[in-house]
């Protein structure tokens, strides 16, 4: 029997005033697969995205986090329930160190340690060197150990931001992540190892849902690819079959070389 799925979207439909950007889209995503999530600029990867985690709350059909239905519940309970993700435009909090953004990942400990952070307790400087060990462990694992963790990130390079933003969204210790084009703006060879640094994240046992329109990464790293064209779900399979989908190739892939 195959396992039960990490993630499972059924009939999802969003809707913003008159434009459907999500129309009645169903897949699943097994555990411990990389899934790619491609498709036209506007064919509601993003808003699909801000479904599942909670952002958009307002759609029709399903949307099922191991097994648990998501209806109703807001950003914070979808994050409790294992879930994490990045941002297309990228939300580092430019005041914050390098340190610090990684921290507020850790949503579940904030609260908890409100008071003694407050009061500069000894268990708050007790566990201020466990929090700055579990930020340089998580920095150097996104290939950012050459960072001072007290730097302001607003002046770090676009890719370092990317990795920093996933950094962030690995310190919850999710179990599925979703990384909406965490290689855009990048080269070729960041794109590379960023592909590298997804199969990692796999190989930690986390689950990941990608959008990106670098199709080298999507067809190097994933193990199966679902695609969008106007809100609907037109393809889904195995990189090598999504890549000679007629369908496909005259929605998106056929078009200018990007
Ligand atoms: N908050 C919003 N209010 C109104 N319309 C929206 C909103 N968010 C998205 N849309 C519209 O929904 C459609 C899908 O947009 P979405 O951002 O989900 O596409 P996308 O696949 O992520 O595109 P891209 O590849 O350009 O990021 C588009 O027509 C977009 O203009
Ligand atoms: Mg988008």
């Amino acid at each position: 029997m195959a396992p039960e799925p990490i993630l499972s979207v059924r009939e999802v439909e969003v809707q913003f005033g008159g434009v459907q950007a999500v129309a009645g889209c169903t897949f699943v995503v097994a555990p411990g697969q990389i899934v790619g999530l491609i498709g036209p600029n506007g064919a509601g990867k993003t808003s699909l995205f801000n479904a599942i985690s909670g952002i958009v709350r307002h759609y029709h059909g399903e949307i099922r986090i191991a097994g648990r239905s998501l209806r109703g519940l807001p950003a914070h309970r979808v994050a409790a329930l294992g879930l994490s993700r990045t941002f297309q435009n990228i939300r580092l909090f430019r005041s914050l160190s390098v340190a610090d953004n990684v921290l507020v990942g850790e949503h579940r400990r904030i609260r908890e340690n409100l008071l003694d952070s407050a009061f500069h307790t000894p268990r708050f400087h007790r566990e201020e060197g466990a929090a700055l060990s579990r930020v340089e462990n998580l920095l150097e694992f996104v290939g950012l150990q050459h960072l001072d963790p007290q730097a302001l990130p607003g002046s770090l390079p676009y890719g370092d931001q990317r990795r920093l933003e996933i950094a962030r969204a690995l310190a919850s210790q999710p179990r599925l992540l979703l990384l909406d084009e965490p290689a855009a703006g990048m080269n070729t060879v960041e794109s590379r190892s960023l592909g590298i640094l997804v199969r990692s994240i796999r190989e930690r046992g986390v689950t990941v849902l990608l959008v990106e329109h670098d199709m080298r990464v999507v067809m190097s790293v994933c193990d199966r690819v679902v695609v969008l064209n106007f809100g609907r779900l037109i393809a889904e399979g195995a990189p090598s079959e999504i890549q000679t989908n007629p369908e496909v190739i005259a929605a998106y892939l056929g078009g200018p070389p990007g």
